[in-house]
């Protein structure tokens, strides 16, 4: 049968795809595309090339195992070669592996050795008289690369055999890995130097073990798992391979503790369900179950194809990572005002859940994975656990993928958006009004070292607000008995009690008032300090960060919280309706108005006046004023001087007054302190 035009662009296709990816998997660690993905494009190819055996090349990507060895380690050619093996994606698949083995052996039943199937880089160690004298990567299969240094730093590879009974050449096949925790870890620190991490525990082993210095792998948390024997000189040490496993460990060689003979595929489908079933909560990472024939004898009948021996199997779990397209990117507001942004993700079923959000944590890690709207993404799902992007198949990107970029206004309620140098989060900056934060801003108000209300609790402050009858703490003063001993677990004398107690509160000090406020970076000290230097509300409310930061403990960040949180008409007109409801507090004097008696004014000078306005200026700011070049409503005084231009216009239509020379030096001789 000659294939037709299309097939064979197609084949052509698929082998110049999965070497690009083989590359990037093998030598690179740093795969596209997830591993569902790839095993896709090679089932297609070898489906078509069992269709059309002519088309079958010698390097085709179905005819070896993975990619040239990177040039930088010194390359080893393996004894034996180092196989790949062949998937069953399902029950149906399974079945056909086991059909072929009982058939081509001429048996009713074939007892497998079972073990997970570990999600990390294969290695062969090789032991000449009990001492490791060599650590390979699996390479393309016949030839790796030369990792020695690299497995010496793993903790569970001996470097020296136990006992004396071991064969005076034997290697070792095994696959290294990075436990989760660690590779956690790992990536936490990456991140917090701003690196990019690895995508995911298999790379991070990969490109652990693949350095080319040694101390930086004895640096990360690698362990190993031995899986088989290569080349052995000697005695075989044993005749079935759940026995030689058996026998490396008395070697000291570590095994999977999951290692299990099964019957039948009766026995293969018990295991690997109860395995799947446990996967979350092994500390490394698997992706199936690997199944061989127990017997060696019987895998010698076997023999191995080209890639793959015919006598095991790897029955794959479902893929935890898909491909899918990011539609869009929201902002969610959370109950402290933090915006998340969430990846809204065209749905795709992975690991049998659909999955259509996943969480993108802020802006830099959007920005760290270059994350566009309209591109192709790897998302990835595991246990409980919110699923993640975990980045962007870059030769997918459309040329209208569009950049995300943080909203300056809260998507709940229009309050502006403030990011503090420094951190990673985004607030919203409106605490008190905020609907999405308005329960913790009520708790927080009558909290106890803040408003102190006593009798309003936390599930009576979620009634209040669910029920609309309350949406700011200023709301809280106008209810009245009635109202309250209507809602749930709240009788007459607990209603008259919560009035008393919100009547009480109105005596207040003006710093449990400022905490009680919400800012962001406000607690009670700062709170505190910034009442003990202003004495009243009105001093604060019009500071400019350069006099907050006079306080002491109130530095750039504070000061730019504060600043924020009075620049919300809607912080200004809750405070209202508090002061309207009759909560008032000692004023006492203005510690910071000591030798600064104009802070918190704001100046402008126009026009021409008979001294240079620096000379002015620094007058002005050595009192503590501020000094702008534009008029707004915030502005305390223009200063005109001769032939004023526009911004006496601006002032007199915001009814900013207006001084003369002479006005300005009256106001300067009232205020001098020398
Ligand atoms: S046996 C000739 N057993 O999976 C048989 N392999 O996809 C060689 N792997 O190259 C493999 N856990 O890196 C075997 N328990 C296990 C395994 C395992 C992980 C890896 C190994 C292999 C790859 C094949």
């Amino acid at each position: 049968m000659t294939a037709p035009a299309e097939t064979l662009a197609r084949i052509a296709t698929l082998r110049a795809e999965i070497l690009y990816h083989n590359r990037q998997y093998y030598v690179l660690d740093e795969p596209q595309i997830p591993d569902a993905e790839y095993d896709r494009l090679l089932r297609e190819l070898q489906d078509l090339e069992r269709q059309y055996p002519e088309l079958v090349t010698l390097d085709s990507p179905t005819q070896r195992v993975g990619a040239e060895p990177l040039a930088v380690f010194s390359e080893v050619e393996h004894a034996l070669p180092m196989l790949s093996l062949d998937n069953a994606f399902d029950e149906g698949e399974l079945a056909d592996f086991d059909r072929r083995v009982r058939e081509r052996l001429r048996v009713q039943e074939v007892w497998y050795a079972a073990e997970p199937k570990l999600d990390g880089l294969a290695v062969s160690l090789r032991y000449e008289e009990g001492v490791l004298v060599r650590g390979a990567t699996r390479g393309d299969g016949r030839r790796g690369e030369d990792v020695t240094a690299g497995v010496r730093t793993i903790a569970t590879v001996p470097l020296r055999l136990i006992g004396e009974d071991y064969p005076p050449l034997l290697e070792v096949r095994g696959e290294v890995y990075m436990p989760k925790a660690g590779f956690e870890a790992l990536n936490e620190r990456a991140r917090s130097r701003g690196e990019k991490g690895f995508a995911n525990p298999r790379n991070a082993a990969a490109g652990s073990l693949r350095q080319l210095d040694p101390k930086v792998t004895a640096q990360r948390p690698l362990a190993v798992f031995c899986y088989g024997i290569g080349l052995v000189e000697g005695e075989l040490p044993g005749t079935t391979h759940d026995a030689v496993m058996r026998r490396l460990t008395d070697w000291g060689l570590p095994i999977s503790p999951e290692l299990q003979r099964v019957r039948g595929l009766e026995g293969c489908l018990r295991y690997y369900h109860a395995i799947g079933e446990r996967r979350e909560g092994f500390d490394y990472e698997i992706d199936g179950v690997v199944f061989k024939v127990d017997r060696l004898d019987q895998q010698q009948d076997l023999g191995s194809v080209a890639r793959a021996p015919r006598w095991a199997i790897a029955y794959k779990f479902p893929a935890l990572e898909e491909l899918t397209r990011l539609l869009a990117i929201d902002v969610q507001v959370g109950r402290t005002g933090a915006l998340t942004p969430v990846a809204r993700l065209e749905p795709v079923t992975v690991a049998g859940v659909t999955v259509t959000n996943a969480t993108l944590h802020n802006e830099d890690e959007i920005q760290r994975k270059d994350l566009r709207i309209g591109d192709t993404v790897i998302v990835r799902r595991a246990g409980d656990v919110i699923p993640q992007v975990l980045g962007v198949v870059m030769e997918r990107r459309p040329a209208e993928a569009a950049p995300f970029r943080m909203p300056r206004y809260c998507p709940e309620c229009g309050s502006e958006v403030v990011r503090v140098p420094g951190e990673a989060v985004s607030r919203c900056s409106a605490g008190l009004f905020c609907p999405a934060q308005r329960k913790q801003a009520i708790k927080h108000f009558a909290s106890r070292r803040a408003m102190d209300i006593e009798g309003l609790g936390d599930k009576l402050i979620e009634q209040l607000v669910d029920q609309q009858l309350v949406a700011s703490p200023a709301d809280l003063y106008w209810l009245d008995a009635a109202t309250l001993s209507g809602l749930e677990r709240m009788g007459e004398k607990s209603a008259r009690n919560l009035i008393q107690a919100l009547e009480e509160s109105k005596q207040a000090t003006l710093s449990r008032f400022l905490y009680a406020l919400g800012i962001r970076e406000v607690g009670e000290a700062t709170a505190q300090a910034l009442a003990h230097h202003f004495g009243d509300l009105e001093p604060l409310r019009a500071a400019a960060v350069e006099e907050l930061q006079q306080v002491p403990d109130v530095g750039p960040v504070v000061a730019a919280q504060v600043v924020a949180f009075f620049r919300q008409p809607h912080n200004l007109q809750v405070i209202e309706h508090l002061l309207q409801a009759g909560i008032h507090w000692e004023v006492t004097e203005r510690v910071g108005d000591e030798g600064m008696p104009l802070a918190g004014r704001t100046f402008v000078l126009t026009g021409t006046l008979s001294r240079p306005r620096g000379e002015i200026k620094q007058r002005l700011e050595s009192l503590g004023a501020k000094v702008t070049g534009s008029v707004s409503r915030k502005t305390s005084y223009l200063v005109a001087g001769a032939d004023a231009g526009s911004k006496l216009g601006d002032a007199h239509a915001l009814r900013v007054p207006v001084l003369d020379e002479a006005g300005l030096n009256e106001l300067l001789a009232g205020s001098a302190t020398d």
